[in-house]
């Protein structure tokens, strides 16, 4: 293997490994992170980057490999990409005023290729396999990180396994794992244990594993920090916030955040807020306690992208909490279906687990922690349409939740085919 400018460290026991081989952990078990050796990083101007948003090839088009030398210097012929990135920056007189918060923008990350942020984080995961020349790839997933692999893996020429956990993945992110053609496997239990599986099965069989506690999912991932900091010409807003599930985003947004820091495109890090579900919490639990995270039993909630019990990266994503004096707050399923049908009725829209972003938002202005005179980015995560039954249920009145007025239903109206019922249809509707 070809000498490389990286290496992996243990997050727990700080112990080094060379910076391409097959690993995801260190020997004691703790997670990896990925340390560049600065010097392409340092060399690198803000320029370079605006200059190749101009630029026609793919490598300078990705949202994720513009900011190659920060990512992983590899050979641009060896990258596989969609591309990605490019997601656009909103803002929301409608969201702010819900919210509270008076400078609120949203990044959607659900414009990705695949429809969710986990694209930024696959395209480096895959070219890395190619790099390592596996052909089989592999991962557990509550839906967007199996689609997102699919697809990368198709382009990629390689056999993807996906292992999912039966009747809990909404439909749209089902139908791309099955589209791109990758192995489904439906496993009869949550994704906590359908995670712990993989990575034994990944093991023997020698499948390249590409959940994010793959530490090169992470340096992709991180890329949304880049672009975000980019977007906002490297001015750091005071607040990200990001919903948890698994905690592979929050870590990376942290570890992009410190890199900017450090490489001086930014004078001060923004604070980092962590969104659960009340019901699949047990970061938020382990902020509060401040004790080393307990795995939640048979966790649930609506947002099912992020019905997860025992998250692989809550270590490194609380190193960030901490290193930002962030926060976790949780909302609860009422809480996430109102904010995210208004970021749906604001025209934006996106999958559940993101109105927990927006939810918590709200929460936390309430609570008088993040200032209503303060800049907040939040991070939405995934497409409105990877989970059309929840938005078909709700205007249908069909979500029964405690706490939920459903002030916002837009139930589907029926009518016969004759041309005055219809007009009188569209007059009565139209009346405010
Ligand atoms: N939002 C969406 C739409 C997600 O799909 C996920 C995670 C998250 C938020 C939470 O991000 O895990 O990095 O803390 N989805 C993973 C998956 C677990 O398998 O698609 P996280």
């Amino acid at each position: 293997m070809s000498r490389v400018s990286w290496s992996l460290a243990c997050v727990d026991c700080g112990q080094r490994y060379a910076g391409l081989e097959l690993r995801y952990r260190c020997a004691c078990g703790g997670t990896l992170d990925v340390v560049h050796d600065q010097g392409a990083a340092r060399a690198v101007k803000p320029e370079t980057f605006d200059r190749r948003l101009a630029s026609r090839l793919a490598v300078d088009r990705s949202g994720v490999w513009r900011y190659r030398e920060l990512v992983l210097p590899v050979r641009t012929d060896e990258i596989v990409t969609r591309p990605e990135g490019n997601t656009n920056l909103y803002a929301s007189p409608a969201l702010a005023a819900y919210t509270g918060v008076e400078a609120l923008q949203l990044k959607h990350e659900g414009e990705n290729p695949t429809g969710s942020f986990k694209d930024r984080g696959m395209t480096v995961g895959v070219t890395v396999a190619r790099r390592l020349g596996m052909e089989r790839v592999a991962c557990a997933s509550t839906g967007n990180t199996s689609a997102s692999m699919a697809a990368y893996a198709a382009v990629a020429g390689m056999t993807a396994f996906v292992f999912v956990p039966a009747g809990k993945v909404a439909s749209g992110k089902l139908a791309q794992a099955l589209a791109y053609g990758a192995k489904t496997i439906e496993i009869e239990a949550d994704f906590d244990r359908a995670m712990a599986l993989v990575e034994e099965v990944a093991r023997r069989e020698d499948l390249y594993l590409l959940n994010s506690v793959n530490p090169f999912r992470i340096e992709g991932q991180k890329a949304i920090a880049f672009e975000l900091l980019h977007d906002l010409g490297w001015k750091a807003p005071d607040w990200i916030v990001v919903p948890g599930g698994n905690l592979g985003n929050s870590s990376a947004i942290f570890k992009g955040l410190q890199e900017l820091k450090a490489l001086g495109f930014v004078p001060r890090l923004p604070r980092l807020a962590v969104i659960q579900a009340e019901g699949a919490n047990p970061l938020y639990r382990a902020f509060k306690s401040g004790t080393p995270l307990r795995p939640v039993v048979a966790p649930e909630t609506l947002a099912t992208a992020i019905r997860i019990g025992n998250p692989v990266s809550w270590k490194k994503c609380l190193r960030g909490i901490e290193a930002t004096q962030g926060v976790v707050e949780q909302v609860s399923d009422a809480q996430i279906l109102e904010a995210k049908a208004k970021l749906d009725a604001a025209g934006i829209g996106a999958e559940p687990a993101s109105g927990a972003a927006l939810a918590g938002v709200k929460k936390l202005v309430a609570a008088g922690i993040i200032g209503r005179r303060e800049h907040v980015c939040v991070i939405l995560t995934g497409h409105l349409l990877k989970d059309p039954e929840t938005v078909v249920r709700y205007h249908g009145g069909e979500l029964q939740l405690e706490g939920l007025e459903a002030r916002d239903v837009n139930r589907p109206v029926r009518c016969a085919p004759q041309l005055e019922t219809l007009l009188q249809l569209v007059r009565r509707l139209a009346r405010p």
